[in-house]
């Protein structure tokens, strides 16, 4: 079986589609994962301010969203005053497999780099953990709809959620869910940390410039 390595993740070249394959090899798609308000959009603007300043061309994405029918599925997500724990999960695969699609493969195959604010990682922490759905089995639904279109490196930024939620200015539903539901969240990226290599822990509470220079040492 023809195995190889497709943006860090891992597809049987027999029955791969032609835009996996485009995409081999390339390692420039950054992923910055984190509680609410554990500074991803700031971070994401400063390494992308930094990494076009390099010569690169780089885009920004954020989740969920990104695309037309993300951005409407965005307000089903945060808006709705109830969801269903499996419809939210099913929601959140949706918007993202539009995304992977729709704008991240086409701008690794047109070279660029791609920092996404939040990736399914925040589906496994959030939904796997904090909802108590099982880590894994919220892993595998959105692996299947990714089919391989997965982040090289994955940055969690780590702040305590009682800091991380004072820095908030407007929570929506899942950001209102509280301190425990963070601590769950916390817990469950600093596991993924343990097991899964592409995963690292960044200290969230050092300078944005600080952050910027470590993720751009790891990713060059
Ligand atoms: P997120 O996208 O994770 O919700 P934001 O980037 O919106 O977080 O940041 C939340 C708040 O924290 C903002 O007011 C931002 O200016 C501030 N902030 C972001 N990064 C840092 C940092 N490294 N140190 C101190 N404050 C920060
Ligand atoms: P986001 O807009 O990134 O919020 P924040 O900037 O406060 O971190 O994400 C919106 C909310 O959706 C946030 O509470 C995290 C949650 N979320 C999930 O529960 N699962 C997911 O897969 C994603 C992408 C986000």
């Amino acid at each position: 079986m023809g195995v190889d390595r497709i943006s860090g993740g891992y597809v049987n070249l027999d029955n791969a589609s032609p835009v996996l394959v485009t995409v081999a090899f390339v390692k420039r798609y950054v992923a910055l994962e984190g509680g609410d308000g554990s500074g991803k959009s700031t971070i994401a603007a400063a390494l992308s301010a930094r990494l076009e300043a390099l010569g690169n061309d780089v885009i920004v994405v954020r989740e969920p969203g990104g695309t037309q029918v993300g951005e409407a599925i965005r307000g089903l997500l945060l808006d709705s005053e109830k969801l269903d724990d499996w419809a939210e999960v099913f929601l959140f695969a949706a918007q993202r497999a539009e995304l992977a699609r729709e704008v991240i493969v086409p701008a690794l195959e047109a070279g660029g780099w791609v920092i996404s604010d939040r990736t399914y990682y925040s589906s496994i922490a959030y939904q796997g953990r904090g909802r108590g759905l099982g880590e894994e089995r919220v892993r595998h639904i959105n692996e299947v709809g990714l089919d391989g279109v997965v982040p090289d490196w994955v940055f969690v930024l780590d702040v305590d959620p009682v800091s991380a939620l004072a820095r908030q200015h407007d929570p929506d539903r899942i950001g209102k869910q509280g301190v425990e539901f963070q601590e769950a969240v916390r817990a469950s990226y600093i596991a993924l940390a343990d097991t899964d290599d592409k995963v690292s822990i960044v200290d969230g509470n050092r300078t944005v410039e600080e952050i910027v220079d470590l993720i751009v040492e790891a990713v060059s």
